[in-house]
């Protein structure tokens, strides 16, 4: 059974560029777009970070997000708001990572009390990520980041912080960088009106810092963060290396 996500209206002009010739794969325009869309995607994030982009829709920017910057036995914080969360935690916890859920009471927005108190309780830091979405497509819910942040700060807690932004990303303020996300996931099928197709993870320098021991890495290129940096110089030589797009600049 094929089940096509997102419900957003793609706007016609989006529907015609679909319309035209398939442009050339080996120079020109399409390679042009291929990294200038990096930093188009960067300013919609708000975020001078790479942006690592994965032929999947949102499920696969999840895995990508998991398997690039946690290792087996780590133990993730799920800030259960609705289902997502709930959802990516569990992925979490059949690559074969501890997930602990954070319960919410639905439809409400995560308790950043709780979650401070929790992280305070955390003496020996085994928590590795705390896991949380912005918008929780199913209950509306809209949780805020930044007071995720400071209660994370206000327990001293290094956790890295990933937020799904699926629902979300050009629809609700979002600001990676200055809000010290780690993490951020989205896909185009909603807040940006294209068709499904594409992931994306935004990572900090500490997430790529946790990417480097991190131990559940799918081990091929795709999606591997480390393999599609390195395989830039490649694409650059010769645009047919068959590679997904990595960020063109430095991390
Ligand atoms: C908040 C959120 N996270 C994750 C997903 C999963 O994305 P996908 O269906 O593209 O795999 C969705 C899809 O509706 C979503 O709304």
């Amino acid at each position: 059974m094929v089940s096509i996500p997102g419900p957003s209206v793609i706007p016609d002009r989006v529907l015609s560029a679909m319309h035209r010739p398939m442009p050339n794969i080996y120079e020109g325009e399409l390679i042009d777009v291929s990294f200038s869309v990096q930093e188009d995607l960067k300013k919609i994030a708000r975020t001078e970070r790479p942006v690592f982009i994965s032929v999947s829709n949102g499920h696969g920017a999840w895995e990508m997000a998991i398997s690039n910057t946690l290792s087996r036995g780590d133990k993730v914080l799920v800030l259960e708001s609705g289902t997502f969360a709930v959802g990516w935690g569990e992925m979490a916890a059949v690559s074969g990572v501890k997930a602990e859920v954070l319960p919410g009471a639905d439809p409400e927005a995560v308790s950043v009390e709780a979650l401070e108190e929790r992280l305070k309780a955390d003496i020996g830091h085994e928590i590795s990520a705390i896991m949380v979405v912005q918008v929780d497509t199913a209950t509306s819910v809209r949780n805020d980041i930044p007071a995720i942040r400071a209660a994370m700060d206000a327990a001293n807690h290094p956790a890295l912080l990933m937020v799904d932004c699926i629902a979300s990303l050009g629809c609700e303020p979002y600001e990676h960088d200055e809000w010290g996300v780690d993490i951020t996931v989205a896909a185009t099928q909603k807040g940006l009106m294209v068709p499904p197709g594409l992931g994306f993870v935004f990572a900090s320098e500490k997430a790529l810092h946790a990417h480097a021991s991190a131990d559940l890495g799918l081990g091929t290129l795709i999606g591997n963060l480390e393999l599609t940096r390195s395989a830039l110089p490649d694409l650059l030589r010769n645009p047919a290396y068959p590679t997904p797009l990595g960020d063109a600049g430095s991390a």
